[in-house]
Order: structure tokens, then C-alpha cells, then sequence
């Protein structure tokens, strides 16, 4: 089993890469699994045409490819995911087909929670991704510092990995 956990913020002092960072660590006791920062990644914005061929393009598609189970930890913008997410979608499409998928989400309120909704059916659509339905979501006040102190929220990152573990990455029947 080789899980991915993709942390899509760019913000320096970014809360959900500590979620992506905890699921990792979670992971990594179950099997083979890698934290991929796209900040680090330097992914360029998908215009339709080469950017999709770049080299930072190429490794990052890689390593989807290689996971069989990829979890995304994404910032809430707007009332949806920050755009990087849908950017890397946007570049690396196919990639993504019948992986099983989990989403994690740092958010300012309570006011959405279903955020990543859109983005989920999306590639449950596109690309026949099973989306692990145990999502988390974290405001402010489930951190203190860099540390992740609500009960709640790491009852829901223990699930979200322990689905992801027992769904094995099955993926949707072909
Ligand atoms: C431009 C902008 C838009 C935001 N929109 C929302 C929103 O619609 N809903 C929400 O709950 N939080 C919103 N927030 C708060 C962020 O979700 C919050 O800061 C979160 O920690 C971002 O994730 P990150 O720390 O991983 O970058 C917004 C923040 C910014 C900067």
C-alpha cells in the first residue's frame, strides 16, 4: 500500500500542511507514504497547453501515479478549495484515475465545511476516484501553534486514515 498525502497551500504559516503532516505521520505506521508540499513543488498554472509537460509537473504526476491512496490537505478560500488544489488537478488530470482520494481542509469558520464537495465529485466523475466520505475539516481553533489540539479534529484525522488503511485502495469496481 503506498499512500500520498498533497499539501496544496501556499501560505508560509500554512494549518493544513499540520493536518497533512499528521495523516503522514499517521500513514507512515501503516505502510510506504510521502508528504508532497506544493510549495516546494513550484508547479506552474495550468494554461491548456505546455505547462502540463513541465518537469515539476512530471515529478509530481510521478508520484500520484506510483500512490494508490492520495490525501489532500487543502486551505478553504471563498467558500471552496484555494485555487492551487484545482490547479493541481487541472495538471495532472489522468493521474488521478480510480485512486482512492481523501480530503483534509483548514478553514477560517464552520460555514464550509463542504467546501471541497465540488472538487470531490469532480474527480469522482472524471476520474473514477473513490472519495473516502470520512473528510476532516479544521478551524482555528483546533490548532495551538503548530500542534493540533482539538479532540475532535484528531478523531477525525484517525478516521480518515483508518479508512483510507482499510479501504486498502480498492478504488471503484471497473
Ligand atoms: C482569501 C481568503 C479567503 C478565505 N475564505 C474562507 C472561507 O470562505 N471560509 C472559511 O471558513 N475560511 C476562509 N478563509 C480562512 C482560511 O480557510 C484559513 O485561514 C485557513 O487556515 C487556510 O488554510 P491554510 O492555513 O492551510 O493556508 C479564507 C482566508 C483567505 C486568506
Amino acid at each position: 500500500m503506498s499512500y500520498l498525502v498533497i499539501s496544496t497551500s501556499l501560505n508560509p504559516e500554512s494549518r493544513s500542511l499540520l493536518l497533512a503532516k499528521e495523516a503522514h505521520r499517521l500513514l507512515s505506521l501503516k505502510g510506504k507514504a510521502e508528504l508532497l508540499d506544493l510549495r516546494k513543488a513550484r508547479l506552474p498554472h495550468f494554461d491548456g497547453g505546455k505547462s502540463a509537460q513541465s518537469r515539476a509537473v512530471k515529478r509530481v504526476k510521478e508520484k500520484i501515479q506510483k500512490a494508490t491512496t492520495i490525501i489532500i490537505a487543502a486551505p478553504v478560500y471563498n467558500y471552496d478549495v484555494g485555487a492551487a488544489a484545482k490547479n493541481l488537478i487541472e495538471l495532472t488530470g489522468d493521474a488521478f484515475t480510480d485512486k482512492t482520494v481523501g480530503f483534509m481542509c483548514a478553514a477560517g469558520g464552520k460555514g464550509s465545511r463542504m467546501a471541497f464537495l465540488g472538487l470531490a465529485g469532480s474527480m469522482l466523475m472524471d476520474f473514477r476516484c473513490l472519495i473516502i466520505p470520512d473528510f476532516v475539516v479544521a478551524d482555528k481553533g483546533a490548532f495551538e501553534g503548530e500542534r493540533i489540539v482539538e479532540a475532535f479534529t484528531n478523531e477525525r484525522l484517525q478516521l480518515l486514515v483508518d479508512k483510507a488503511v482499510k479501504l486498502d485502495g480498492a478504488g471503484l469496481p471497473k
